[in-house]
């Protein structure tokens, strides 16, 4: 490791290494492992030496190092008796990079896509090889590892989704071989396992942050212990939902409407691999003596965990209610709460509450366009993983319950969404459960909010601005000439690496600047920059060396390490030293929103070190598919578990001053492929209930200061133009304060032939009340001019829409600045 750690990078360390164990889950258990102590052990796979803690893209971050999993053993006193084996390995890898490296630049070419384009989130396929698998003693280790990110989809080939021959054959032999064996997955999404799926160990190790390669030893030792939960159904390719459309180019029909992950598997009775919500430890546990308390409208379930097992560990208490169909078809089962509980020794057993209000269990209505709750019996079944749950109790609503009348969204779908043919049954009347009423009159209808006014001492900072000023507002900062600062997600010009920063003009009249870096997985910064008497720049190995070899000369410029001349800065070094903590689904996979807030503190205490106001992140778009290739960054299939979650992150970063969180990306971001042309087509229902859903939860629950729309399109139009979400539904109906920007859209740059769609501008996002649109260019700048001067322009603004979305910049930079 290079140089001596500061205070805050060895605390910021110790504390994720206690919680990565918890981010990971075991899958299969035979009780060969924990070891107990370290000794000869054979190490095999492609992510034995090239462990990763992250995926790619905006989502990585930039560490001074990392523990691999070679070395995370050899730290805890392992003997790794296979080194032949792996440097073979590494010989057959780096042949494998080099040709796709070259076919990366000939794609690139023939489609006249910047290489840099064509290489973010593409994924070099797994080599196929012989290696003898001679390590010796009894013990081995097959790390599998999977990498994917921004920019492409997954697929579903050997190297990928699928496990490759090689790999295969492998894990099967050393199964044999081995008297101790376990396959640990360091992936960021799903991958098929069904070949392997006889294999007595398997550990989902994720991708956990800086400390994989040392927590990976201690949970193998066991001074630590897996106890994550999957956040996402795991099952073969042939088992999921293929009834919608995926990584379509320009219209991706939603058909699954809202049976997506567990709520498809479970409503038409398909056992799955492994399903959502599993996870074992080195212990097990008994949940017993539940009991149901119904006050009001809130339904409490108490229930008494006890470890019956050898070792420590924790589990999830976990409750899904069964909602009945009425008007509305519902899923068989949905998460209604989850509570994680503490380290509890053999023996030990301690009571837990899990609860949920009525209201949180309303669908949407398409017809009336409102949110209501039916009447009938609503089953509550608790248990510690969707698959494994018993009934403990019946909630009864006499009467339906309207709860909120709600506004259609714009735009239109050209299907209905499918519902599965034949209802799941189940014969309740045998059994005997407590059934609790709950009276109508309990339900109070929530009102949607009117906006507020514009705070007078915003509107004097704001009054005496021309409209070109007001214009430059509502862009992010840019410089002017080249857009290719923008490109590499390093248009920050107060600290580097930041993805970009608000207007910086108004300064002096008393309204401050906010520099916003990317997340989830850290705080995403240079680590290595420089300064001289021109100011301060990256140096170039800050950036993924993989995307490296597709930088052209222009971009080196732009990132500020060559000068215009193109010769190489030499300015006194310093350094952005971040901790990279759990991708968002190992997160999520802890079930644990404590957790979750602690590596958001840690977060947010590196943003006020090195001057960040807005974190772009957290990240929670819904599991919808297993391939989409920024999955790793978003938590869960789940819009419960996602939005808690979320609020628990919001809550960690944001208590720290000056620093805000923004969501992203809202909303139905759930592929890659054409990306900032693609359009979502999704009905209303399943829009509400499954897509937005986690934002909400997000939003009333910890208030986040910035929302990100997402680059797609929904149902014809992109999100960052649809005043119907981010003004109606974001300020409206959840009551948001905060700032909405746009995601990085970069108008200037060809992706290529063009497609049905163009890109999201941004007179069409200030029109909407989209407040920022960034990264801002020269371009987009003419574009505001052009809208408020044209009243034939197909986005004409007015100056009241700038002020509205200016006076939301100028409150935010001002609460973050403790200015208000
Ligand atoms: C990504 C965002 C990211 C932004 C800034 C975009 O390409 O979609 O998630 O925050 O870049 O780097």
């Amino acid at each position: 490791m290079s140089g001596k750690l500061a205070a805050y990078e060895t605390e910021h360390m110790e504390k994720l290494r206690k919680i990565a164990p918890e981010c990971m889950v075991l899958l299969k258990n035979d009780g060969s492992f924990p070891l107990g102590e370290p000794g000869r052990i054979a190490l095999y796979g492609n992510g034995a030496r090239n462990t990763l803690k992250s995926g790619t893209g905006s989502g990585d971050v930039n560490v001074r190092h990392f523990t691999t999993i070679e070395e995370g053993l050899e730290n805890a006193g392992f003997v790794i008796t296979n080194k032949v084996w792996m440097d073979h390995y590494q010989e057959e890898r780096e042949k494998a990079k080099k040709k796709f490296v070259e076919d990366i630049k000939f794609q690139s070419e023939k489609k006249k896509i910047p290489a840099f384009f064509a290489a973010m989130g593409a994924i070099m396929p797994e080599p196929e090889y012989d290696i003898p698998l001679d390590g010796e003693g009894d013990t081995a280790i097959y790390v599998l590892s999977r990498v994917s990110g921004e920019g492409s989809d997954r697929k579903v080939i050997p190297g990928d989704f699928l496990l490759t021959d090689t790999e295969v054959k492998d894990i099967l032999t050393l199964e044999r071989k081995y008297k101790k064996f376990m396959l640990v997955l360091n992936v960021g999404g799903v991958v098929d396992l069904s070949p392997v799926k006889d294999i007595k160990n398997i550990l989902l190790l994720s991708q956990p942050g800086m400390t994989v390669g040392d927590s990976l030893a201690d949970a193998i030792l066991g001074k630590a212990y897996p106890s994550g939960k999957l956040a996402t159904t795991w099952s073969a390719w042939e088992d999921y939902c293929s009834i919608g459309e995926f990584g379509q180019l320009d219209d991706t029909r939603y058909k699954e409407g809202i049976y997506v992950g567990y709520r498809y598997f479970d409503s038409v009775d398909k056992e799955p691999l492994f399903p959502f919500g599993y996870g074992l430890g080195y212990t097990d546990f008994e949940i017993k003596n539940v009991h149901v308390l119904v006050e009001e409208k809130n339904v409490k379930v108490s229930a008494v965990v006890h470890n019956i097992g050898r070792y420590p560990g924790k589990e999830v208490v976990q409750l899904y209610v069964s909602v009945p169909e009425g008007k509305l078809k519902q899923p068989w089962q949905t998460l209604a709460a989850f509570k994680k509980t503490e380290e509890l020794q053999p023996g030990e057993s301690k009571e837990y509450v899990v609860e949920f209000s009525m209201d949180e269990l309303a669908s949407y209505d398409t017809e009336s366009a409102s949110n209501i709750i039916e009447a009938g019996d609503y089953v509550l079944r608790i248990g510690n993983s969707s698959r494994n749950v018993e009934i403990c109790g019946i909630v009864r609503l006499a009467e339906n319950v309207l709860l909120k009348e709600l506004k259609h969204l714009e735009g239109e779908t050209d299907f209905e969404d499918w519902e599965p043919e034949v209802k799941r049954q189940e014969c309740l009347e045998e059994k005997c459960f407590d059934i609790f009423v709950i009276e109508k009159e309990k339900f109070t209808k929530e009102t949607t909010g009117e906006l507020p006014e514009m705070e007078p001492d915003i509107y004097d900072l704001l009054k005496d601005l021309t409209d070109e000023q007001l214009a430059y507002l509502c862009l992010g900062n840019f410089r002017m000439g080249s857009e290719s600062e923008s490109i590499i997600g390093n248009a920050g010009s107060y600290v580097m690496g930041a993805a970009g920063e608000s207007c910086d003009r108004f300064v002096k009249n008393g309204i401050p600047v906010m520099v916003m870096a990317d997340g989830p997985a850290g705080l995403r910064l240079s680590k290595t920059c420089g300064r001289d008497e021109q100011g301060i720049y990256s140096l170039e190995s800050s950036l993924d060396p993989f995307l490296m070899e597709f930088l052209s000369e222009e971009m080196r410029i732009a990132m500020g390490a060559k000068n215009e001349q193109g010769i190489e800065r030499k300015g006194k070094p310093f350094y952005q030293y971040c901790s990279a903590i759990p991708t968002g689904t190992a997160l999520a996979q802890s079930w644990n929103t404590e957790a979750a807030e602690i590596c958001a503190d840690i977060v947010g205490n590196e943003m006020e070190r090195f001057g960040i106001q807005l974190w772009l992140a957290p990240a929670l778009n819904i599991h919808r598919n297993v391939l989409c290739g920024r999955n790793f960054e978003y938590f869960s299939e789940d819009p419960l578990l996602s939005g808690k979650i979320a609020a628990a992150i919001t809550k960690g970063v944001q208590s720290n001053p000056g620093c805000g969180v923004t969501l992203k990306h809202f909303a139905c971001n759930n592929q890659e492929t054409n990306r900032v042309r693609s359009n979502s087509m999704v009905n209303e229902r399943a829009l509400r209930d499954i897509y937005l859903k986690g934002f909400e939860i997000a939003v009333r629950e910890s208030q986040p200061h910035s929302i990100m729309t997402s680059y797609n399109l929904l149902n014809g139009e992109h999100t960052s133009h649809r005043r119907d979400l981010n003004v109606v539904v974001l300020r409206k109906e959840w009551r948001f304060k905060g700032l909405v920007m746009s995601d990085w859209v970069i108008s200037g740059v060809s992706f290529g032939e063009q497609k049905k769609y163009p890109v999201a501008c941004a007179s069409g996002s200030i029109k909407a009340g989209n407040d920022v649109f960034m990264p801002g260019s020269e371009r987009d700048y003419q574009d505001l001019l052009d809208a408020l001067r044209n009243p034939e322009h197909k986005y004409h603004i007015t100056r009241e829409n700038l002020l509205e979305c200016a006076s939301h910049v100028v409150r935010l930079a001002r609460i973050l600045k403790g200015e208000k």
